[in-house]
């Protein structure tokens, strides 16, 4: 694939990783595949904006060689440590070993543990405290050129300068925006990224209910608990008044036709925005909470109330997570196992929990056999997790009657009602 010149003289240079279908260990599922995105400005000094994951280092390096040769570069942007964005940088510093590197106090640090683990072993001494080498001494001593920036920083290229904005714990320490003003261009790393491999790369071209349904998932699974941070950094953005034309991330598609259109979406998602949408997540032995789960749902419907159902046995987590980032109520049920939840949605509820949602309502139910234990397993997680219990839990003994899976349709009514 050719490089793509997204603007004059700005030149997409990433990758596409079609067939990778989990990410971040198997914590997220990418069932669309990824991109890498790299950019390469020609200006009077040659910048590579971030890299690409280490497997792809010589994909990268030959779609540099199509616009420059590589060993040209004077200046390389690390936005972010992780290893989807910096893992070709060793095979990349040893073609162009003088170019200096940008990032932040903790990128640097990042790298260097990344790539350079001795320097954190040869500088502790026997008992394990660090002795003599400083990071510093041990990038003087011959190793990669790097210079640490903070939020307003600038770097001239040319006819175009570069202006550093930290974005610290969106999502990691590192994290750093870049923002060039000729250019109204953003360049925010995995901030408005979605994991997502096309052979687009705009917005325009892309098939939109994809594009939002994937930028919603990343923000879902990576970035929800992070939101009070990720508002600040928005409003922070939108008060500093620069004009944004283009926001290009480092993962799937680049925002050029309406940049605002993901900006307000995650200014909503921040807010923990929510709609009268009830998510209902299940996890069944025998079938019976099954059943108790299919007429809740039946009367959350008739009731008017858009309503998801997952088995979440049988669901993708990723996917679940993404439905319930704009809904307004979690209804969670399970089997009684050992008096406790199964354990898939005992799993299910300890990622919710990290997630850390906020202003949600959720009510618990499931089946038992002879002694009960799953809804209250479920109730106290709900309760840790800061989501307000809406009404009673229910549950049944063995395998709901008539009379107990019309209790069920009236649950999910009422459920819907408070919403
Ligand atoms: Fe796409 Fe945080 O790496």
């Amino acid at each position: 694939m050719k490089p793509l010149e997204i603007k004059k003289g700005i030149y997409w240079v990433g990758v596409v990783d079609w067939n990778v279908r989990t990410f971040h260990g198997h914590t997220y599922t990418t069932n669309r595949g990824t991109t890498y995105n790299a950019y390469l400005i020609v200006d009077d000094k040659i910048t590579l904006v971030d890299a690409v994951y280490g497997p792809f280092a010589y994909e990268l390096i030959e779609k540099i060689r199509q616009i420059v040769p590589p060993e040209k570069i004077d200046y390389v942007i690390a936005n972010h440590v992780e290893t989807d964005h910096s893992g070709a940088l060793p095979e990349l510093m040893k073609i162009c070993p003088k170019a200096k590197l940008f990032g932040t106090e903790k990128c640097k640090e990042g790298l260097y543990r990344h790539y350079y683990p001795e320097w954190s072993d040869s500088s502790r001494d026997s008992s394990g405290s660090r002795s003599g080498t400083t990071l510093n001494d041990y990038i003087r001593d011959g190793n990669w050129d790097f210079q640490t920036v903070k939020t307003g920083d600038t770097l001239k290229l040319g006819r175009r300068t570069l202006t550093f904005i930290e974005a610290p714990m969106i999502h990691w320490p590192d994290s750093m925006f870049t923002y060039c003003a000729e250019e109204e261009l953003l360049l925010p790393n995995d901030a408005f990224g979605q994991h997502y491999a096309t052979s687009e790369r705009f917005d325009d071209e892309a098939d939109q209910c994809a594009l939002m349904d994937e930028a919603k998932k990343y923000y879902a699974n990576i970035l929800w608990p992070l939101s009070s941070v990720i508002l600040k950094k928005i409003e922070e953005i939108l008060k500093m008044n620069i004009s944004i034309k283009m926001i290009a991330p480092s993962h799937g598609i680049i925002w050029r036709r309406d940049p605002m259109k993901v900006i307000n979406a995650y200014l909503s998602w921040a807010k923990n925005e929510t709609k009268a949408k009830a998510v209902v997540v299940y996890e069944t032995m025998w079938g019976s909470t099954e059943k108790m789960a299919r007429k809740m749902t039946e009367g959350i419907t008739d009731a008017g109330v858009n309503v998801r159902l997952f088995d979440v046995a049988r669901s993708d987590r990723t996917e679940i997570m993404g439905d319930m980032l704009d809904a307004k109520g979690f209804i969670i049920g399970s089997s009684t196992h050992d008096n406790d939840m199964l354990t898939n949605i005992a799993g299910f509820l300890e990622f919710l929990k990290g997630l850390k949602p906020k202003g949600r309502i959720a009510a618990a139910f499931g089946s038992y056999g002879w002694a009960g234990g799953g809804v209250a397993a479920i109730e106290k997680v709900l309760k840790e997790t800061g989501i307000e219990i809406a009404g009673p839990s229910l549950s049944v003994k063995y395998v709901p009657d008539e009379a107990e899976l019309k209790r069920c349709y009236e649950f999910g009514v009422d459920f819907a009602k408070k919403m």
